[in-house]
C-alpha cells in the first residue's frame, strides 16, 4: 500500500512533504523517508516508524530544497527497517524512487543487474526499479523521462512512483499502474500524491492519473501526460470537492471516534437524494441506465474484502428478503483466481471504501473480461474501482482516515439497503407502501445512532474496562445480526488485537461452544425481531456454562435483562436495518477496549487503510 507524496515548485518542499506523509500515514506506518534536491545534492532522510520518527530525525539536518518526495511505507518486501524504508537510491545516487505496489519480476532484474555489478542495499523489489532506470539511462544516453518510461516497459506488477535525478535538478516524473496517483496542479508548481489530501491546502486542481500512464513535471509550469508506450495524452483536469475540515480530527482525540460519531451526518449525506418516500420511490441515478440489464440478471455477485465484504453479506440478505434476487458474496481475493462460472447474464457488485483494493480490482477485471456488468459501490470519489465500473453508486460517508473502517460501513450497508429496495420496487417483491414503510425507517436511522452515542457510550466505556484483559471474544447473532457479529469481531481483533470470532448463534453448539467458560464474554446481538426468541435460547447456553454475556438488545427487552451481565440498549428498527444500529455500539466497544489496552486505534500495527497489493 504505502503513501507516496512529490513536489516541484518554488516553495520549501520538506513541510509539504511532511504534511502530506502525515495524511497518508492510514496507507502504512513501517517506516517513512523524504529525499530533497538542493544545490546539486539530494538529502535522503528515512526512519523506520511513523512520519513523527521520521520528524525527530530529520529535526537537525539540513532540509532544503524545492524537489522532493516522500513516502510512508507498509512493507510488503523486505522488514520494516531503516535500509528498506523509501526513496530508494541508484546505485550512482544520482536518482531517487518511492513506490506503492510490487514489482512482481524483481527477482529476474535484480539476478540482471546483480551479474552487471550492481549492488543493493535492501531487500526491497522497488531498489530494483531505481536500479534499472540508472542502468537504462547509461545505456540510452538519454534524460531521466525517457530512462523511466523504458523502464516502466520493463516491469510487470503494480506501481505508483515518484522519481527526479540530480542531474535534472527542475524535473519531477510520476506514474502509475494497479496503484492511485494523484496530480495536483498549482501556480508553476506540481504535486503528487496517493490520494488528494496532501494537495488540498495547496490547489483543487488535479489529474487522476490513470493505468499506464506517466506525468514529467517540468519547474516551469510546464508538463506532459503521456503513456508507457509514449504515445501524448490530453490531461482531464478536475476540481477537488474534498474540504480540509473534513480530514481534520476536528476535536476528537482519535480519527475513529470522530468517525463513529460522524454517523448520523453520515449516512445522512448517503441517502440524501436518493429517496422519494411520498412516492415510495428509489433514486439511484447512477444505476437507471442499466436497469434492464439489472432486472434481467440471473445473478448478482458481490466482491469485497473485509468490513466491505460483510456489508456485501448484508447486502445478499437485504436483496434475497426484499428484492428476491439471486445473489452470491465472494471474497474478491478468492473470487478473482478460482475460475468461476459467470458471464453476460451476471451482474458483479463491487464494494470498497477506497476503491483501491487490488483484490477487489482485479476481480472487477477478470470479471469484466468475462462480459460482466461491473456495478462500483465505493466511497472514495474518482478513485481506481469506480473508474473501472460501468454505473455504480458512491457511498458519501466523507472522508474515513482511521484505519477500521466504521463510518464507510453504516454507509455501505444505508447504500446497499437502497440498492436493494431499488430492485423490489422495479421487480414489484414489495408493495409501495411497504417501500415507503422502510424508507422512513431508513430516514430515522441518524436520529437513532445520535440516541445511541448520547445514551450508551459511558456505559460501553465501563464495560471497556471490565473486558479489557480478556484474550478472546465470542459475536454472535442470527439473520441479519450475523454479518454485523463478524464485522464486530472484525472491529476488535483490527484495534486492540484480542482475538475474537463472529458466528452465527445456531453454529455455537457445533464447535465455539467448547470454548465458553467464565472468562469468556460472548457478546450477543438480539436487537432483531425476528430472531429474538432463538437467539434468546442461543443466550441460555452461553449463560448455562457461565460465559460472560454483554447483550446488544432493543430498548425494554425484559427477556434479555435476567439472563445476560450487560444490556446495552439500541431503539428497535427494520431487521434490515438493525445491523446499522448493532455496529455503533460495537464500534464503541472496540475502541474503548483498544483506548484501555493503551493501542493506536487510528493506526493498528500491520494494517493499512487501503490495500493495492495481494
Ligand atoms: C476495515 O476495518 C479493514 N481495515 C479492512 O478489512 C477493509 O475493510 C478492507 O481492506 C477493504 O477495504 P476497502 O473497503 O477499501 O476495499
Ligand atoms: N513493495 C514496496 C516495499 O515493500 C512497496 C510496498 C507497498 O506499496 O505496499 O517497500
Amino acid at each position: 500500500m504505502c503513501g507516496i507524496v512529490g513536489y516541484i515548485g518554488s516553495r520549501e518542499a520538506y513541510p509539504i512533504l511532511i504534511k502530506g506523509l502525515k495524511r497518508l500515514e492510514y496507507r502504512g506506518y513501517d517506516s517513512a523517508g523524504v529525499a530533497m534536491l538542493q544545490d546539486g545534492n539530494i538529502t535522503l532522510i528515512k526512519e523506520k516508524g511513523k512520519v513523527s520518527d521520521l520528524e525527530g530525525l530529520a529535526s537537525s539536518s539540513n532540509k532544503s530544497g524545492s524537489l522532493g518526495i516522500g513516502h510512508t511505507r507498509w512493507a510488503t518486501h523486505g522488514p520494516p527497517n531503516q535500509v528498506n524504508a523509501h526513496p530508494h537510491a541508484s546505485q550512482s545516487g544520482d536518482i531517487v524512487l518511492i513506490h506503492n505496489g510490487i514489482i512482481e519480476n524483481y527477482a529476474t532484474i535484480k539476478s540482471v543487474l546483480t551479474s552487471k555489478g550492481y549492488i543493493f542495499r535492501s531487500d526491497t523489489d522497488t531498489e530494483v526499479l531505481v536500479m534499472l532506470i540508472e542502468e537504462i539511462q547509461k545505456n540510452e544516453k538519454c534524460d531521466i523521462a525517457k530512462a523511466v518510461r523504458l523502464a516502466l516497459n520493463e516491469v510487470t506488477g503494480a506501481y505508483a512512483i515518484a522519481v527526479f535525478s540530480k542531474k535534472e535538478p527542475d524535473v519531477l516524473i510520476g506514474a502509475r499502474k494497479g496503484s492511485p496517483l494523484i496530480l495536483g496542479i498549482g501556480e508553476k508548481e506540481f504535486f503528487l500524491a496517493s490520494d488528494a489530501s496532501p494537495v488540498i491546502e495547496y490547489t483543487k486542481k488535479v489529474v487522476y492519473i490513470n493505468d499506464e500512464e506517466m506525468v514529467v513535471l517540468q519547474r516551469n509550469g510546464e508538463f506532459e501526460l503521456k503513456t508507457i508506450q509514449n504515445e501524448r495524452k490530453t490531461p482531464y483536469i478536475q476540481e477537488l470537492e474534498l474540504k480540509l475540515e473534513a480530514i481534520e480530527k476536528g476535536g476528537y482525540e482519535h480519527f475513529m471516534l470522530k468517525e463513529i460519531h460522524e454517523q448520523p451526518k453520515s449516512i445522512y449525506d448517503s441517502v440524501r437524494g436518493r429517496v422519494d418516500i411520498e412516492n415510495g420511490k428509489i433514486k439511484l441515478g447512477g444505476l437507471e441506465e442499466y436497469e434492464n440489464r439489472i432486472m434481467n440478471s440471473r445473478r448478482i455477485i458481490i466482491v469485497a474484502c473485509g468490513t466491505s465484504w460483510h456489508a456485501g453479506l448484508l447486502a445478499e440478505y437485504m436483496i434475497e428478503d426484499l428484492a428476491r434476487a439471486n445473489v452470491e458474496v465472494e471474497y474478491a481475493s478468492e473470487f478473482r483466481y478460482r475460475n468461476p462460472v459467470i458471464d453476460k447474464e451476471d451482474i458483479i457488485i463491487a464494494i470498497s471504501q477506497s476503491g483501491e483494493t487490488a483484490d477487489t480490482l482485479a476481480a472487477i477485471e477478470m470479471a469484466k473480461k468475462q462480459g460482466c456488468l461491473i456495478l462500483g459501490i465505493c466511497n472514495v470519489v474518482g478513485s481506481s474501482i469506480p473508474r473501472a465500473s460501468d454505473a455504480g453508486c458512491y457511498t458519501h460517508a466523507g472522508p474515513e482516515i482511521g484505519v477500521a473502517s466504521t463510518k464507510a460501513f453504516t454507509s455501505q450497508v444505508s447504500v446497499l439497503f437502497l440498492v436493494a429496495l431499488w430492485i423490489a420496487e422495479n421487480k414489484g417483491t414489495l408493495s409501495k407502501s411497504r417501500i415507503q414503510e422502510y424508507l422512513t425507517e431508513l430516514e430515522l436511522i441518524p436520529s437513532k445512532i445520535e440516541t445511541i452515542l448520547s445514551e450508551t457510550e459511558s456505559q460501553i466505556k465501563a464495560i471497556a474496562k471490565e473486558y479489557k484483559d480478556a484474550s478472546n471474544f465470542l459475536y454472535l447473532g442470527r439473520g441479519y445480526n450475523f454479518p454485523a457479529a463478524l464485522e464486530g469481531a472484525l472491529k476488535l481483533k483490527e484495534i486492540s488485537y484480542i482475538h475474537a470470532e463472529g458466528y452465527p448463534a445456531a453454529e455455537m453448539k457445533h464447535g465455539p461452544i467448547a470454548l465458553i467458560d467464565d472468562e469468556m464474554p460472548v457478546v450477543f446481538l438480539v436487537n432483531n425481531s425476528s430472531a429474538h426468541e432463538k437467539t434468546i435460547s442461543n443466550v441460555q447456553e452461553v449463560a448455562a456454562r457461565k460465559g460472560q454475556v454483554i447483550a446488544i438488545a432493543n430498548k425494554g427487552d425484559k427477556v434479555i435483562a435476567g439472563m445476560a451481565k450487560h444490556v446495552i440498549e439500541i431503539p428497535e428498527t427494520e431487521d434490515a436495518l438493525s445491523p446499522i444500529l448493532a455496529s455503533i455500539p460495537l464500534q464503541l466497544l472496540s475502541y474503548y477496549i483498544a483506548i484501555e489496552r493503551g493501542c493506536n486505534v487510528d493506526q493498528p500495527r500491520n494494517l493499512a487503510k487501503s490495500v493495492t497489493v495481494e
